[in-house]
């Protein structure tokens, strides 16, 4: 071999093994990013699969109460056509028609809505909600008590058949590396948490999660041997029942943790310092309270996520809206027309929405959450424009509005 062929097979013996010592250095740099982009965290996030559309036929295949005062039930759905199941971000709701009959014992002229938060973590074979029996309010006299919940806690036997929708609603959990959940639940608002709470402990068992649990007395405690079974096998998993009315055998430390209502303090002096994001649920009485409190203890409104469970019901059986006593000064006035009904009415600003205005005018619609986050009020506009006062949490298709959170901004034509 000669001296140049030489020098030149070394020259190229030497810049390949540069150039596989550079590409060794590009994949490994390539995986640390990739590793570094990748929380493991947010990848075991759980994606919705396909939702149906409308309404979808499911049997309850179990029923089961869920606390000692037997005042709150779990219904299992198992769909009737047998195929797959969507799957639910933990936090969704059902939203559910129910025909319900009146106290003559014949049924309601159309079949009323409502949502019930999905209770379990996402299963291949049913869903579960839980349903508390509402009875009437208690410093009301006359008024009946919660038609749907009475109804399904009454008449809904193992077997029969329910339509309901598909899993929806924003108040999901979303796990970053950065925060530490914390649970605040008020009574039956324990529902979305529990299934966020069943979902972090079987796919982030090592990282801490907070359950805050508010009730009157131990009897309302629901899925008690769960909660304790749990924070006995977690760690990480911190469980505070407080307990504002204990009964006389409550026993502090064994029933509850904390005497009185969940506040700053009991917050302050449980959490350990770190960064947390606030999923509250609960009833609209107790969420006025919590939330400002969180604000003024300085957590950043993008930490505070909440949901309410949704205000009393104009549409039972029975039950008349309320109808205010007059006009908003100053409010402009439009003409609404609901085709299907035949009805052309007045606007004159006296109602919070279109919802309260078509049922004080006997006008059938749909309605569910009553807070613009369902979908069952969604109804399409023939003409005119409505407004909301925020932008509601239902993505409205296209040619359609909200009755129960929009109100008129010129004359309506409605498909009602
Ligand atoms: C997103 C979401 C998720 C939810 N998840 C759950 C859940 O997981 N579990 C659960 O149990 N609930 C849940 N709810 C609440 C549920 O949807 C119902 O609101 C609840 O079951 C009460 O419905 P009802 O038909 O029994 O009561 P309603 O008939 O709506 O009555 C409610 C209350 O109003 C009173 N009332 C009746 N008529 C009048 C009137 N004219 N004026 C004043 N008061 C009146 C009744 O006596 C009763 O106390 C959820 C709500 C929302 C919005
Ligand atoms: S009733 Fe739920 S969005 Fe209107």
């Amino acid at each position: 071999m000669t001296a140049p062929l030489l020098l030149a097979w070394i020259c190229a013996a030497f810049a390949l093994e540069l150039a596989a010592g550079i590409a060794v250095v590009l994949v490994r740099r390539h995986r640390r990013i990739a590793l570094a982009a990748a929380p493991t965290a947010v990848q075991s996030t759980p994606r919705a699969g396909q939702a149906w559309a409308g309404w979808r036929e499911f049997r309850v295949v179990r029923r089961e109460f869920e606390d000692a005062a037997q005042t709150q039930c779990s219904f299992y759905l198992v769909p009737v056509d047998g195929a797959e199941l969507s799957e639910f971000k933990p936090g969704q709701y059902l939203t559910l028609a129910l025909d319900v009959a009146g106290d003559s014992g014949t049924a309601s002229p159309r079949p009323i809505t409502r949502c019930y938060s999905l209770s379990g973590r996402p299963h291949p074979l049913h869903y579960r909600i839980t349903v508390k029996r509402v009875g009437p309010p208690p410093l009301a006299q006359g008024l009946p008590p919660g038609v749907a919940s009475n109804h399904l806690h009454g008449r809904v036997r193992e077997g029969d058949v329910l339509r309901v929708k598909a899993p929806a609603g924003r108040f999901v959990i979303e796990p970053d590396d950065q925060t530490t959940p914390v649970l605040i639940a008020g009574g039956i608002g324990i529902t979305p948490l529990l299934a966020m709470l069943n979902w972090w402990l079987a796919e982030l068992p090592g990282r801490p999660i907070h359950l805050y649990y508010g009730l009157r007395h131990s009897r309302e405690h629901a899925f008690r041997p769960w909660l304790e079974q749990q924070a006995a096998a977690h760690p990480h998993f911190h469980l505070t029942v407080a307990c504002s009315r204990p009964d006389p055998g409550d026993e502090p430390g064994r029933d509850f943790q904390h005497l009185g209502h969940i506040d700053i303090e009991l917050l302050r002096r449980t959490l350990s310092a770190g960064h947390h994001r606030f999923y509250v649920c609960g009833p609209p009485a107790m969420l006025s309270g919590v939330l400002p409190a969180l604000r003024g203890w300085g957590v950043a409104p993008q930490d505070i996520c909440h949901e309410a469970f949704g205000p009393a019901s104009g549409d039972a059986p029975g039950a008349v809206t309320p109808s205010p006593a007059s006009p908003e000064p100053g409010a402009a006035s439009f003409e609404v027309r609901f085709a299907r009904s035949g009805r052309t009415l007045a606007w004159d600003g006296r109602d919070a929405s279109l919802l309260a205005f078509a049922e004080r005018h006997a006008v059938a619609v749909d309605s569910g959450c009553r807070a613009g986050s369902c979908g069952s009020c969604e109804t399409r506009l023939i003409e005119g424009q409505v407004g909301y006062a925020e932008p509601p949490d239902h993505d409205i298709a296209p040619g359609h509005c909200l009755l129960c959170v929009g109100t008129p901004r010129s004359a309506l034509v409605i498909d009602a």
